[in-house]
């Protein structure tokens, strides 16, 4: 990322709200249910598979954290009346984790039960570090009891190939991605080629001990190191998948899709796009082009 878009991402928190959606709409399906169905269905017919995701993170009101447990209620029945391929993901921040544990396990246990009653599957994304044991935690304990869930481990974390060797051996399903949240040096490592260097050993860690792994990344050396993973373990194509964010690198996700690999999008939606929007915006390299440009209402 050039100086120049480093300076205009420092000052992202400064742009309007409004702003900041229009330059945003391309990763977010949109703040209706039926909007994000029709995203997943237009994805489907391409090939792709998807995972719903609500948006919302660091509730700390029970009501708002209730409501999300319904909606995601609600979406498993909407999935399985239209037809469409998609499992769902969940932010346990949204879910009353800043609340109560406790009270965070049995919402997420509720998701769980109403998914395996549709034959579905529920992916707890990786939150910040302070997130990291009480989400695990939360996956070690309900997992063995509904089977029917995966959990995400990011590869700038120092501790994740300590987290790989800590999976039950049979039935783990695991998105690795190289994460997004700003760790001290402390727990994350640091330097871009040492997230790339770890996320290799992670997804060869994981692959040779049989997890089902989402390869979470939009970058082409992590695609190549996956693919040659894959053919040294002479893995099945049904036996791992590609994952990417909607309205990240559509050109690359049309080249794995071609080339016949199982890719799923991650579609999230509702309300609340502000914070995803703002992660979303930070990593993309061509930033000051889109701000200034919507600045000057030219998109
Ligand atoms: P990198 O950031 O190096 O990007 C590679 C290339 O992709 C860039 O050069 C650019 O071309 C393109 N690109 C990436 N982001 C872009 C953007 N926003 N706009 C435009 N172009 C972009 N993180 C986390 O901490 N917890 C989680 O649970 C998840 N979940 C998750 C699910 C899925 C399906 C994906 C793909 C990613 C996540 N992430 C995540 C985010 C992840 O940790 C990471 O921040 C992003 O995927 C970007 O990392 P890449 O591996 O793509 O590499």
């Amino acid at each position: 990322m050039s100086l120049f878009s480093r300076l205009v991402v420092s000052t992202l928190p400064l742009v309007p709200k409004g702003l900041v959606g229009r330059v945003a709409r391309r990763y977010v399906a949109g703040e209706t249910r039926d909007q994000a169905l029709a995203t997943v269905r237009a994805l489907n017919e391409i090939g792709a598979m998807a995972t719903l995701d609500v948006l919302g993170e660091e509730v700390r009101e029970r009501g708002k954290a209730l409501a999300a447990v319904e909606e995601y209620e609600a979406l498993f029945d909407a999935i399985e009346a239209s037809g469409v391929d998609a499992n769902v993901s969940i932010k346990l921040t949204l879910l009353g984790l800043k609340i109560d544990e406790d009270f965070c396990r049995d919402n997420v246990e509720r998701i769980a039960r109403t998914a395996r009653g549709h034959g579905n599957f529920v992916r707890l994304d990786m939150e910040d570090r302070t997130t990291t044991d009480t989400t695990l935690r939360i996956y070690h304990a309900l997992q063995p009891r509904y089977g029917n869930l995966g959990v995400v481990l990011q590869s700038y974390m120092r501790r994740t190939l300590d987290d790989i060797a800590a999976l039950p051996a049979e039935g783990a399903n695991v998105r690795l991605c190289k994460g997004i949240y700003i760790e001290p040096r402390r727990d994350a490592w640091k330097g871009y080629e040492t997230v790339r260097h770890n996320f290799v050993a992670a997804l060869t860690k994981l692959m040779d001990r049989g997890v089902y792994v989402g390869v979470a990344t939009h970058d082409e050396l992590l695609v190549c190191a996956a693919t040659a993973v894959v053919d040294r373990l002479g893995l099945s194509p049904e036996s791992w998948e590609f994952q990417m964010l909607l309205g990240v690198d559509e050109p690359l996700r049309d080249i794995l899709l071609a080339r016949g690999h199982r890719l799923r999008v991650y579609v999230p939606y509702g309300p609340d796009w502000y914070a995803y929007s703002m992660r979303r915006l930070r990593e993309n390299p061509e930033i000051a082009h889109h701000v200034i440009r919507a600045t000057l209402g030219l998109s």
